[in-house]
């Protein structure tokens, strides 16, 4: 049985990443904002705790590290993100920008700083991050985006960092786009469902080897170009 903590995980892939591994057995750290409104993640069966986790809120990660500490996790799942519309020239709003980095680059960074010694208490020593194929700049011929794509970069940018970081610490780190999936932010014309990716994305976790670690790749295993 693994611990695994995961962020976001009251709605889209974050939930689905939930109900997968309390399905396997697993112990699942399940952190939103709004546990109290997180019904669907309450009635998810098995061995599930949830926590209030807003990643933009520095104090708020460092107490609940602290609250944890001492428990080993085997895998972090940062899966938390947003994606505000509205992203063409003329049309950028530097308030909602600004907040996007916070939750798309610097919190999953910041959760990834507090956690690490619970990860390395842990035997499966696996951080995932859900990143974008919108975050690669090699792929862009379409532009749009301008706000999402550089903080989906620039968390590639921080994560392959971290990655070689830790490598002494035996702590695979893993980028991920998850497809294009039926969430709130992917909408109904998405290509593929939650199970399809999250069930794409556990895989790839549970096989990751040191090689893999700094990777960006898909919930398929293709790597994606930077
Ligand atoms: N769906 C896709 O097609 C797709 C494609 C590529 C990448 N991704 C990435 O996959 C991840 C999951 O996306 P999704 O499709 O599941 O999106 P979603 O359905 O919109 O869910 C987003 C999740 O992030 C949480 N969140 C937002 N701001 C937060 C904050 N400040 N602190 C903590 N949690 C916060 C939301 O919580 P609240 O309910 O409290 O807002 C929600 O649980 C994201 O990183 C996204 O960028 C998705």
């Amino acid at each position: 049985m693994a611990s695994i903590l995961i962020t976001g995980a009251n709605r889209g892939l974050g939930l689905e990443f939930t109900r997968q591994y309390a399905a396997e057995g697993d112990r699942v750290l399940a952190t939103c904002r709004d546990p109290a409104g997180a019904t669907e993640l309450a009635a998810i069966a098995g061995d599930v705790t949830v926590h209030a986790l807003d990643v933009t809120d520095l104090p708020q990660i460092s107490a609940l590290a602290e609250s944890l500490q001492g428990e080993p996790i085997d895998i972090l799942v940062n899966n938390a993100g947003v994606l505000t519309s509205g992203q063409r020239m003329g049309g950028i709003d530097y308030a909602a920008w600004e907040h996007e980095f916070k939750v798309n680059t610097m919190g999953p960074i910041a959760v990834a700083q507090a956690f690490l010694p619970h990860l390395e208490r842990g035997t499966g020593r696996r951080m995932a991050f859900i990143s974008s194929i919108l975050g690669s700049i090699g792929t862009n011929a379409d532009g749009a985006y301008t706000m999402y794509r550089s903080t989906k970069a620039g968390l590639n940018a921080a994560v392959k960092s971290l990655s070689v970081e830790v490598a002494a610490k035996g702590i695979i780190v893993l980028l991920f786009h998850p497809g294009w999936v039926r969430t709130d932010m992917g909408g109904p014309e998405a290509a593929i469902d939650p199970a399809t990716s999250v069930g794409g994305l556990r895989r790839r976790i549970a096989a990751a080897g040191p090689e893999d670690s700094g990777c960006f790749i898909s919930h398929e295993g293709v790597e994606i170009p930077w």
